[in-house]
């Protein structure tokens, strides 16, 4: 069951050849993901070898295997986790009820909206960093990046599956147009905000991958525990190949942050744009800016929907069935921030529907740890900085901030104080030119451009000058 049949057109591992009526709309459906990505992919590499991994088990070990493959014969497919027999509902008012194989009838369209919501951000995030093989800076970084790119697009047949599987009519819908949305186009954009914005250089794209990829881990996690199982095991395996992006953002910033201190110390300077670096100062401004687009993706803090995801038995909490509690809520508190006038203070709310803040609580932790790791490696090089995440109300645009304006350190702002200082916190028009023109191509098997520093090994054990992808 574990094993993935490449010998289908469609590769799978859920008997697809025993369901001709989902073969028939999936391989209608293959030939327009095909157009789109031509279309909406990577521009340019498409006719190259890129060494990139393939799933062929969706065991825990040994999943995936490594070969030069050209992007569009990626062999997209349908992976699913390996059931749990027995698995019953974890949370909700379904709790201990044996797991939906089917889509329940009373909770179809909510289903369907969620299944959406997710499958739109995984072709939106493709769109958005379609151009950035222009000016990569180095074969190992174009590498990753088209890595990602390819599981975003096996993440959207993810989601295409549970449509085309489970909805019928309108699932195959809803799977057209999840290609015909376009990040950031004014007449159909992608459906949520992160996910319109541009992506034009490679500090965007690391900022990206470490905190709106990671937005995209949480989702995954608590659709995860989603008593529709199908739904479930589909998340699970994603959440796998989901682990591989946060971690090119993590060390991709990593791999910024030691450069620039390199920099420092070399030129005994922290203005390190002298020397065609970026400054600690650009960095944290780009942290402010990815941070809270992808806090308000958690929505706002307090939720009916939230509420009733989570009472239908839909969508759980980050790693809902760790919890030592009764995994109904129906009494239980949870402390929501509010504004009290110009302060924000916080107050026990009932549970149900602040598990949007709950969820987005477990995110900043985790965004957090990142950030305690680049400052182990600022600190190595003793010099005295630090970087930091703004407070949470900093720059919202959904919830209870989106009302106000609030400084990185918390404290709520006139219009005119924000005006006069929001320059200084977030990226400026000269800042993100002084980027771009950073952005120089660089591939030379084992070079890497000059604001970022190799990574501490290459590839499934193959050294940093591999030739990860092939030019010629
Ligand atoms: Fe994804
Ligand atoms: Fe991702």
């Amino acid at each position: 069951m574990a094993g993935i049949d490449y010998g289908e057109r469609i590769p799978n591992n859920v008997s697809l050849g025993e369901n001709r009526r989902l073969q028939r709309a999936l391989e209608e459906w293959q030939p327009k993901f095909l157009d789109w990505w031509m279309d909406m992919g990577p521009t340019g590499y498409q006719e190259r070898d890129v060494y990139l991994r393939t799933a062929v088990s969706v065991d825990a070990q040994g999943w995936a295997q490594f070969d030069y493959v050209k992007m569009p014969d990626y062999r997209w497919g349908l992976f699913l986790a390996e059931s749990e027999p027995g698995r019953t509902i974890g949370f909700g008012d379904h709790m201990g009820a044996p797991a939906w194989q089917d889509v329940p009838g009373e909770y179809r369209g909510v289903l369907r909206r969620l299944i959406v919501t997710q499958g739109d951000t995984e072709p939106a995030s493709v769109e958005q960093q379609r151009h950035l093989g222009r000016t990569c800076p180095s074969l190992y970084d174009l590498r990753n990046l088209f890595q990602i790119n390819v599981e975003e697009g096996r993440h959207l047949w993810a989601m295409v599956y549970l449509l085309d599987a489970y909805f019928g009519r309108d699932g195959r819908e809803e799977s057209e147009a999840l290609l015909q949305r376009r990040s950031g186009d004014r007449d159909k954009p992608r459906i949520l905000g992160a996910f319109n914005e541009k992506t034009p250089d490679w500090l965007s794209y690391l900022m990206f991958t470490y905190f709106t990829d990671r937005d995209g881990k949480y989702q995954l996690a608590s659709l995860a525990e989603s008593g529709f199982d199908p739904l479930s095991r589909t998340c699970r395996f994603m959440l796998t190949e989901e682990a591989h992006h946060l971690f090119v953002g993590e060390t991709g910033i990593g791999r910024v942050v030691q450069r620039t201190c390199e920099l420092m110390r070399e030129g005994k300077t922290d203005d390190v744009r002298r020397l065609g670096g970026l400054d600690l100062a650009t960095l944290q401004k780009y942290i402010n800016f990815h941070y809270s687009v992808s806090l308000d993706l958690f929505g706002s803090e307090v939720s009916t929907n939230a509420a009733n995801f989570y009472t239908m038995g839909l969508k759980g909490r980050f790693e809902e069935s760790k919890k030592r509690d009764d995994h109904r809520l129906k009494d239980a508190t949870y402390a929501v921030s509010e504004l009290a006038g110009d302060r924000i203070t916080s107050r026990e709310t009932p549970a149900l529907p602040s598990l949007n803040e709950r969820l987005r609580d477990d995110y900043i932790a985790d965004c957090r740890r990142g950030v305690d790791r680049w400052n182990q490696i600022i600190k190595k090089h003793e010099i005295d900085r630090e970087l930091r995440l703004p407070h949470r109300g900093f720059h919202r645009a959904i919830g209870l901030f989106g009302e106000v304006k609030v400084s990185p350190d918390g404290r709520v702002l006139s219009e005119a104080e924000w005006d006069a200082k929001k320059h200084e916190w977030l990226p400026t028009e000269t800042d993100q030119a002084y980027l771009e023109s950073l952005m120089r191509p660089v591939t030379e098997r084992g070079r890497f451009a000059n604001w970022i520093a190799p990574p501490a090994r290459g590839v499934n054990g193959r050294p940093i000058d591999f030739e990860y992808v092939r030019l010629a």
